[in-house]
């Protein structure tokens, strides 16, 4: 999901590829470690005294599997913010290692996948928006490709050194990185995987993902960024004076959780606040063998907020990747940048189709081919498959110099290899955003496509050219674009994700100069600003909007940054967006008014682990995760409905009658006096949904006040979009509420 703007076929021949890389890792990896591989030990919080842990990592080892067991096996011991390993084991000893005492979980070192700035603007977060003071001693580590530090920006003019809290660190090694006061740290963390020739040792972004998303969140004023006159204006960061912590944790094959593990254990110790991580892994996992959600567990406890993006799994229901309770999970959604790219044909009729073309073919004509009437022979192809215009699926004497036309929207590869000047695609795929292909390319619809191909058919000397993008106004954005992961949550249902959306499509933003435009080799296009999209994209916007939030109120937590972020997003309507609040959670992110949000749901670390109690975690698993005397009895059992999160979410079944009760606190961060009334909009039908009480009245600032909300009635609809909100003449602070039957 590199930028996540691949279409499904090419999800699949990129997934090929990585596939066929790895195993070639994993062969390698075989033969000196037969039948090994590598393992992560997790055991929980960081004991009182992490000098030793090294040795007592190597001792468990011993004692399990004997003392000629190889400890230099062990490829990361975590100990600045909690305990655990990376070891080498089979599949046998994994299991013995997991029911030993002291462990909480034993799972396999994984490969993730990866998934501006006029969006800034869209969102209401103008150039002139008020700033703390506090913005420049707000750090925010982006876990992701590297940087490009060279870029401007990253430029530090006019910040100076780094907050005294932090205790991170420059890892220059290889190579010439180095940071400076915007880019105040810079790690990679490397366990396994294939070294790819574009691959640099160093926190260096050789891709391109870690620049974009780290400017996007943090990036200086840059005038006059666009790419090729696309997209032009004032590129910036969410948070410009905030500074950048880099954990390099993706390389060209991916992202392994123990170096995601590894960048956390380091990131919670230097002292970021808020950490910002594009990546996932197929959805499912439960809390404690997900590593971003042990990660962000631990980073919530040491009061660091960890935002995560959705995925770019969608359409379809409960794709969403990253779903833990304690980090913020973000959906993407459109802006109203688009971009169209017309075809015409040698009987003058054009065609629109959709894609970010840079090149211009100067309105020359050319011969036009169907990638179905030209396979490769010589590498066993047929008309049948040619068609959708693979890599090494078309033959390059009868393309060469041609447009194609294709049956599928693909990276264009196959069509640029073989020689063809450009491509068309068609397909049935989603329309609502624009790829950027490696040669002149348009993707039309299939009424279109049918039409363009009729032409075909009624001459021997079809002709064709593609025009430049033109970029236009869309004025139905913002929506949530069809490949954002949707929810509910695979785990608990009943806590709703995702929380919130943010701009993450068409998103202009810092590039690295050795990474092509199109990400693909061959392509000559290098450009300080390129133009992506994913939830990888819409990641970064919330983390610099938590960053933003901090900078106002630096003693928060992050379930209470989190609050004030949900309960301020604009809402988003269930009319456009199907999924309701599967698609978009709490509504649009809204950074001005986050700073004001009048009451908070807060949660802390306690709240959580009376969550866990609750789902069945006993007290020996807590008191490792937490390090402490927490325990699980029927004092501290608390349900899923009561954690108080700032949506509320109940799964039930059709037309069974539900009386369901959902306790909260709030805490009044308004005015000291102030009186709330609570409105509940639910649409017409059986449900019934009260607030008691349903007046609140404050006397003072931090002041909390509980109340109950309860749904009765029964439901038949695939999902029921309701809402509260509490209003006190100057805030309005509004929770989604869905009932729902159907998981997927
Ligand atoms: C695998 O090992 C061979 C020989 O040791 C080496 O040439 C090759 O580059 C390695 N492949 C990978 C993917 O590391
Ligand atoms: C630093 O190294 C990279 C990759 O090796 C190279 O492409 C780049 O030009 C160098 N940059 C500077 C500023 O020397
Ligand atoms: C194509 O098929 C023939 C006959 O089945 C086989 O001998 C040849 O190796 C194949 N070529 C390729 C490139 O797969
Ligand atoms: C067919 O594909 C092979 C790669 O499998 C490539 O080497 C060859 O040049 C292609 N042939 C033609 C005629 O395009
Ligand atoms: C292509 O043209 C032939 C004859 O001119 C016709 O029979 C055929 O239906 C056409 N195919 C399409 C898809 O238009
Ligand atoms: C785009 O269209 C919307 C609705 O028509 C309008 O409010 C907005 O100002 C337009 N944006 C631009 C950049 O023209
Ligand atoms: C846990 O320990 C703290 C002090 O370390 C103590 O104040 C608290 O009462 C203990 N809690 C329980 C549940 O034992
Ligand atoms: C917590 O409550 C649940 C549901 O009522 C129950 O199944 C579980 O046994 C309780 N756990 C404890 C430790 O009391």
């Amino acid at each position: 999901m590199k930028g996540g703007q691949y279409h499904l076929q090419c999800l699949l021949l990129h997934g090929l590829l990585l596939a066929l890389l790895t195993s070639r890792a994993v062969s390698n990896h075989s033969q000196s470690n037969t039948n090994k591989k590598s393992y992560i030990v997790y055991m929980g919080d960081r004991p009182s005294d992490g000098s030793s842990i090294s040795l007592l990592h190597s001792s468990m080892l011993q004692d399990a599997f004997g003392s000629q067991f190889v400890t230099k096996s062990v490829i990361y011991s975590y100990k600045r913010s909690f305990n655990g390993f990376v070891v080498e084991l089979t599949e046998e000893e994994a299991q013995k290692m997991a029911g030993m005492e002291g462990i909480v979980s034993v799972f396999p070192n994984e490969k993730r996948n990866l998934h501006t700035t006029k969006s800034w603007d869209f969102i209401g977060f103008s150039q002139q928006v008020e700033r703390a003071a506090l913005e420049s001693d707000v750090i925010i580590g982006v876990f992701d490709t590297g940087i490009w530090p060279e870029s401007e920006s990253f430029n530090d003019k006019g910040l100076g050194p780094p907050p005294s809290k932090w205790k991170g660190s420059c890892q220059v090694a290889a190579g010439n990185f180095t940071c400076n006061n915007k880019i105040i740290g810079g790690q990679y963390y490397r366990s396994s995987g294939f070294f790819g020739p574009n691959d640099i040792n160093s926190p260096r972004d050789s891709e391109g993902h870690g620049t974009h998303t780290a400017s996007t969140a943090a990036g200086k004023l840059v005038n006059g960024a666009n790419l090729y006159g696309f997209g032009s204006g004032t590129a910036r960061g969410g948070v410009p004076s905030a500074r950048i912590a880099v954990y390099k944790i993706c390389w060209s094959d991916g992202c392994f959780d123990a170096d995601i593990l590894a960048a956390f254990d380091d990131a919670i110790s230097d002292g970021v606040d808020i950490i910002s991580i594009s990546v996932g892994i197929s959805s499912g996992l439960p809390y404690f063998k997900d590593s971003i959600a042990i990660g962000a567990f631990h980073a919530m406890k040491n009061s660091v907020l960890t935002v995560t993006s959705a995925g770019n799994n969608g359409p379809d229901r409960s794709t969403i990747l990253n779903y833990s309770p304690w980090s913020l999970s973000v959906a993407a959604s459109t802006i109203d940048r688009k971009f169209f790219t017309k075809v015409q044909l040698g009987d003058n009729k054009i065609y629109e189709g959709i894609s970010i073309n840079t090149f211009d073919l100067k309105n020359e004509m050319y011969p036009i081919i169907y990638g179905g009437d030209a396979p490769n022979t010589t590498a066993n192809y047929t008309g049948p498959l040619s068609r959708y215009c693979l890599l090494n699926s078309l033959d390059q004497n009868l393309v060469k110099g041609k447009i194609v036309l294709c049956d599928a929207a693909v990276s264009g590869r196959g069509p640029f290899f073989a020689g063809a000047v450009g491509a068309v695609m068609r397909d049935q795929g989603p329309h609502d955003y624009a790829d950027l292909h490696i040669l002149p390319a348009s993707f039309v619809d299939l009424f279109d496509g049918a039409k363009i191909f009729q032409y075909m058919n009624s001459t021997s000397t079809p002709t064709a050219t593609i025009y430049k993008s033109n970029e236009a106004n869309d004025s139905l954005a913002p929506y949530i674009v069809s490949f954002s992961s949707r929810g509910p949550n695979p785990i608990t249902p009943d806590i709703l994700k995702p929380d919130l959306s943010a701009p993450g499509v068409h998103i202009l933003a810092a590039w690295s100069l050795v990474s092509p435009v199109s990400q693909y080799t061959g392509d000559n296009r290098f450009v300080p600003f390129n133009i992506i999209s994913g939830t990888s994209m819409s990641c970064p916007h919330v983390s610099a909007a938590a960053a933003y939030v901090k900078s106002f109120h630096p003693t928060w937590s992050p379930g209470a940054i989190k609050s004030a972020l949900m309960t301020t997003a604009y809402p988003m309507s269930s009319s456009i967006n199907l999924d309701a609040e599967f698609a978009y959670g709490s509504g649009n992110l809204n950074p001005t008014k986050a700073v004001n949000p009048g009451l908070l749901y807060d949660s802390e670390e306690v709240d959580y682990i009376k969550f866990l109690c609750g789902q069945g975690y006993g007290t020996r698993f807590l008191q490792l995760v937490t390090g402490d005397n927490s325990t699980c009895s029927e004092a501290t059992n608390g349900t899923v409905w009561d954690l108080n999160y700032p949506s509320f979410a109940l799964f039930t079944s059709p037309l069974k009658p539900i009386s369901h009760a959902f306790n909260r606190i709030v805490t009044n961060v308004g005015s000291p006096m102030s009186i709330y009334r609570a409105k509940v909009t639910v649409p017409p039908g059986a449900l019934k949904i009260q607030v008691n009480p349903n007046v609140l009245s404050f006397t003072s600032l931090g002041q909390k006040l509980s109340f109950v909300l309860t749904i009765e009635g029964k439901t038949d609809k695939s999902i029921v979009s309701a809402s509260l909100e509490w209003d006190d003449g100057v805030h309005i602070v509004r929770t989604p509420i869905v009932v729902f039957i159907s998981i997927s």
